[in-house]
């Protein structure tokens, strides 16, 4: 590496030469092509952020850009780099009073052969398209939203953390209805845009046990509600049910269905799955969030020829599986010691040495394999950002 690359005082160079070029470009209307050449000539010059990978939390941490797109006259307008933090918007915004609201998340992978990859992109633009359809927001284009996920993935480069770490850069897209509305009904402009910022492991300790708990107080979501959306609400709603597992020292929480408090829904942000019998069981449910994660993973199950079954879980067939994990993109696998249910007093024990099971090891390793790069991606999952 050059030496230049390593003085501050370059760096300082950087950015003020980044900031006046964005304000040139911006007054000379340049097209969005050429600014992202200079952008990731930028980038290339750029010095990798200095953090400790290997630690740092699921958490927010600032990165240089975020994409934008406004949705005004009933269209899509031009996608806009963001330096700016905030988000300006009228008071009477239907996403503010009315829940106008829908988020993703994804994570981009620096991966052992040098490129930068991302996990079935097209997948949370599907979603996002369902969640729009839910709450009667605009559906952005796939196209559109994929590329706004390889903008901020390179714009944002040095963020993104060496492999070895185990960090990620997590990508957070976001759908705000932003026009003012005082009664109920959707707004007629709307905000998408799509941060960045690096993370950890979102469970303690990564892959590895932790005890859950049933949670009978509180629903997540109803049978015909949003929890097959993701939008705000539902995590809204589940805020008390997770402070109360957290203060009982769990892990996470448990919800059971809304309407007959009998079969097992979702743990957290995240599905639940059980492994018996060389099969993969997860609940068939309308009120939980159709997750990515847990959709490849019976296909990696189905892949190593197990019996993959997606049907209703009831509560005491906990007794019967001999491993059980939660899977999302923040918690990948994350696999359960126990969960407790403790109302009705009963403790369903999952892993006896406090180790992951053998198959849940399995699937994580294939899933991440495939993530990075190392294992064959036989079902095209993964697009190449950075080459
Ligand atoms: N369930 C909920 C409620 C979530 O918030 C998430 C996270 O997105 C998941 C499940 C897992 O979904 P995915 O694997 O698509 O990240
Ligand atoms: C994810 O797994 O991406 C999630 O959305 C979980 C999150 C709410 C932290």
């Amino acid at each position: 590496m050059p030496f230049y690359k390593f003085t501050p005082l370059f760096e300082t160079f950087k950015t003020h030469l980044q900031r006046y070029a964005i304000v040139f470009l911006k007054k000379i209307n340049c097209s969005l092509q050429f600014y992202n050449y200079l952008w990731l000539f930028f980038e290339k010059i750029s010095v990798m952020e200095n953090i400790d990978w290997a630690n740092i939390g699921f958490g927010y941490r600032k990165t240089d850009y975020n994409v934008r797109c406004y949705y005004r006259d009933g269209k899509w307008g031009e996608i806009e780099t963001c330096s700016e933090e905030t988000i300006p918007m009228h008071m009477a915004a239907t996403c503010l009073h009315y829940g106008q609201e829908a988020f993703e998340g994804l994570k981009a992978y620096r991966c052992p052969d040098g490129k930068v990859r991302v996990f079935r992109s097209d997948e949370n633009a599907a979603r996002l398209q369902s969640t729009c359809r839910g709450i009667l927001m605009p559906e952005l284009p796939t196209e559109t939203f994929n590329k706004m996920i390889d903008m901020v993935v390179r714009l944002n480069e040095r963020f993104i953390p060496p492999y070895e770490t185990g960090a990620t850069l997590y990508l957070r897209p976001l759908l705000v209805g932003i026009s003012a509305q005082v009664g109920v009904h959707p707004a007629s402009e709307y905000l998408f845009l799509i941060f960045a910022t690096p993370v950890g492991p979102y469970f303690k300790g990564g892959f590895a046990c932790n005890p859950y708990v049933i949670i009978r107080e509180f629903d997540r979501s109803a049978p015909l509600g949003t929890g097959i959306y993701k939008v705000g609400g539902n995590y809204a709603a589940s805020l008390r049910a997770n402070k109360m597992a957290h203060d009982l020292g769990y892990a996470c929480e448990f919800y059971l269905d809304a309407k007959e408090k009998k079969y097992m829904d979702e743990c957290g942000a995240a599905n639940f799955f059980g492994i018996k019998n060389n099969t993969y069981v997860t609940p068939k449910s309308s009120s939980i969030l159709p997750s990515i994660t847990n959709k490849s993973l019976m296909q990696l199950a189905e892949d190593l020829g197990m019996t993959v079954e997606r049907r209703q879980i009831p509560e005491e067939e906990l007794a019967t599986f001999e491993e059980a994990g939660a899977c999302g993109t923040a918690a990948v696998i994350s696999p359960i010691s126990k969960i407790d249910d403790l109302e009705q007093k009963k403790t369903f024990v999952f892993s006896k040495d406090g180790k992951p099971g053998p198959i849940s090891t399995k699937l994580y390793n294939l899933l991440r394999g495939i993530q990075y790069g190392t294992e064959p991606d036989k079902h095209n999952w993964t697009r190449v950002v950075i080459g």
